[in-house]
């Protein structure tokens, strides 16, 4: 299983994980990202068919906002690092 969320702190509201992602990631008032899955505590499991598309906006985010792993992250995007 893989799970994803962004760090708000460092998003720029670039746009392009909406892009490649839509049914993954949607974008707040002032245009920053987070997951709609799971409120972006990157607790919920992405859905198999939608994995190919949460790695594509993890490789395209110009500022490494959008984390991804085979854990929950439990709120945190720097639980791994
Ligand atoms: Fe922000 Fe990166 Fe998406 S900068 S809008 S998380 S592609």
């Amino acid at each position: 299983a893989q799970y994803t969320i962004v760090d708000k702190d460092t998003c720029i509201a670039c746009g392009a994980c909406g892009a490649a992602a839509p049914d993954i990631f949607d974008y707040d008032d002032e245009g920053l990202a987070h997951v709609i899955l799971d409120e972006n505590t990157g607790n919920g499991v992405i859905p198999e068919e939608l994995e190919e598309d949460a790695l594509d906006a993890y490789e395209g985010c110009p500022t490494d906002s959008i984390k991804v792993d085979e854990q929950p992250f439990e709120g945190n995007p720097y639980k791994y690092v």
